[in-house]
């Protein structure tokens, strides 16, 4: 079962950019879009598991810095015509601070 953790305040995650939250022994990028919804993807792209939070964070997709597919930030599944997807990890946001489950 897994337990709500406070991991950062909103404004700490760059608009329309990433954070970085080390879990165990993955990385979670937690991703803010311009209307700062914020996701959670594992920071590992389906494909060579390229550093998604280095990627660029347009609309609700993110684009994979290395080869450029691009993923559903909600889903984490990859935009046709690529295909796999990455972990994602239930995110809300109260009274600005973020809240990451594990
Ligand atoms: S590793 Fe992400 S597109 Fe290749």
């Amino acid at each position: 079962m897994s337990t709500w953790h406070k991991v950062c305040r909103l404004e700490e995650i760059p608009l329309r950019g990433s954070r970085v939250v080390p879990h165990e022994e993955v990385s979670i990028a937690l991703f803010r879009t311009a209307d700062d919804t914020v996701f959670a993807l594992r920071d590992a792209c389906p494909h060579k598991a390229g550093p998604l939070s280095q990627g660029i964070v347009h609309g609700y997709r993110v684009t994979c810095p290395l080869h450029g597919w691009n993923l559903e930030l909600s889903s984490g599944e990859a935009c046709a015509p690529d295909e796999g997807s990455t972990t994602t990890y239930p995110v809300r946001v109260e009274n600005g601070v973020v809240l990451l489950a594990l």
